[in-house]
């Protein structure tokens, strides 16, 4: 049957790339979930957005799935194909086609990096500022396909508010061009944001016009150790009130001695339970003094215990580690990972109640607590304790997941902040979502792929 599919695809597509190697299809197969085992059918590459419909109309014919694939670098399965899909690797359309200084636009192919986007807006003196530790690895596509957050969406919000055109071809293999970089376009529905966040299940992102800002000013980095959990937020509330936040980012002592473990080295002595790393405009004296101004502060109210001023780039990189290094330090270690918000407001209340929750339901487990607690996002990740089989530990923490579900839904917050509902938060959707809000994404959904070709049982759960 496989073999037919491929044949069929071959004589529509002669010049198609097509892989379909065990180890191709082992590393085209997954992402950083590392749940699933792959199992596509084989590896597309197209080279152009001709391409692209092409494998569409084929897909609709012979009712092959796709997954839509980027850097892979999700993390919650939302590009695993396990069952025998094709996956359409969008990494050769890798090029930077446009820059307009009018509109201050860049317009990319989605297989481009968001370091190489990011390097390239610099080189034309601005910035684009979504940014996050995977940056030299995820691609434009799937920032976009995920509404892509990370470290600075304190200041600049997350990847839908620089989209200003895309070009997508939908589950038809219809080609949409969805805004053309218009900043005002009151014409109806904006299906531009409707495929932002969409997790692939629309349509396949083949060209973006991303929006680009003047470069930030000159900033420090400062590295604060806090006695509690009660202090994160009223240190929060006071540099907020005092400073220009670039970042406000938080972790615990037990996450950072995992980056410690992986070469990073350590910048406050002694054994602080939370930290935090922030970044704020530093653009005079007066500017610096109020910073160092807001951190005695804080140490004279008892909320912040120690602290370090990064007095060079060098040491800027150094205490930005000690944030950016969890993920990768934890790896090999496969955590479960909740990525759970509120607003800002709640996130007091809601701390609280998810610490006693944590405190009884893991009282033997390992639990790393980091995030953007700034945008009101935490990341909890889930340590499989030694001895205990990978299924029943999973089992474990679905049971708890349910139970953080109702804690989110009691305090109006989200399953899901950033990474996506892919396979791993499928069955909380509906924590975050009414019945009636969910009706409507599965018609918007039959709508733009009336097949279900594009990454059938991601997002939603299949009927
Ligand atoms: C992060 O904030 O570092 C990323 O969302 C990755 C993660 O949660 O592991
Ligand atoms: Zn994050």
């Amino acid at each position: 049957m496989s073999d037919h599919l491929l044949a069929e695809l071959i004589r529509c597509l002669p010049d198609l790339r097509l892989l379909t190697a065990p180890a191709d299809l082992e590393h085209y197969g997954r992402d950083w979930t590392r749940r699933w085992t792959p199992a596509p059918l084989a590896i597309a590459l197209p080279a152009s957005i001709e391409e692209v419909q092409q494998i569409m109309r084929w897909a609709n014919a012979q009712r092959v799935a796709i997954v839509p694939s980027g850097g892979r670098t999700g993390l919650s399965g939302g590009a695993v194909a396990a069952r025998g899909e094709l996956v359409l690797s969008l990494e050769r359309m890798n090029r930077v086609l446009d820059f307009s200084p009018v509109d201050r636009t860049l317009t990319v192919q989605p297989g481009v990096t968001l370091q190489a986007l990011q390097d390239a807006a610099c080189g034309h003196g601005l910035f684009y500022p979504v940014d996050f530790a995977a940056r030299g690895s995820c691609s434009i596509g799937g920032n976009i396909a995920t509404n892509a957050g990370g470290i600075r969406v304190i200041r600049y919000g997350n990847t839908r508010e620089w989209i200003a055109g895309l070009k997508v071809v939908a589950g038809n293999g219809e080609l949409l061009e969805l805004n053309r970089g218009l900043i005002k376009n009151s014409s109806g529905y904006d299906f531009r944001q409707l495929l932002v966040g969409s997790e692939g299940t629309l349509g396949i992102v083949v060209e973006a016009t991303l929006k680009l800002t003047d470069p930030p000013p000159p900033s420090q980095v400062m590295l604060l150790a806090l006695p509690d959990m009660a202090a994160l937020m009223q240190v929060f509330a006071l540099f907020r009130a005092r400073l220009t936040l670039q970042a406000f980012e938080f972790f615990t002592e037990q996450a950072l001695r995992h980056v410690l473990a992986h070469g990073a080295q350590r910048a406050i002595e002694g054994d602080h339970p939370y930290y935090v790393v922030t970044e704020f405009d530093a653009i005079d004296e007066p500017a610096r003094e109020a910073a160092l101004a807001a951190f005695e502060h804080a140490v004279e109210q008892g909320w912040v215990s120690d602290g370090v001023l990064a007095q060079s780039e060098a040491q800027a990189a150094a205490l930005w580690r000690l944030r950016e290094g969890i993920t990768e330090s934890l790896a090999a270690h496969r955590p479960y990972k909740n990525d759970v918000s509120v607003r800002i407001s709640a996130v007091p209340a809601f701390l609280q109640e998810m610490q006693a929750l944590l405190l009884r339901e893991y009282p033997q487990v390992e639990v790393i607590w980091f995030g953007h607690i700034g945008d009101g996002n935490l990341h909890i990740n889930v340590l499989r304790p030694d001895g205990l089989d990978e299924p029943t530990f999973i089992a474990q923490c679905e049971h708890v997941t349910k139970l953080l579900a109702a804690t989110l839904q009691r305090h109006g917050g989200s399953i899901s902040a950033e990474h996506g509902i892919g396979l791993v938060k499928l069955a909380y959707l509906e924590s975050t979502r009414s019945a009636a809000e969910i009706a409507l994404m599965r018609g918007v959904r039959q709508a733009f792929d009336p097949h279900g070709i594009l990454n059938p049982g991601k997002l939603f759960a299949a009927l």
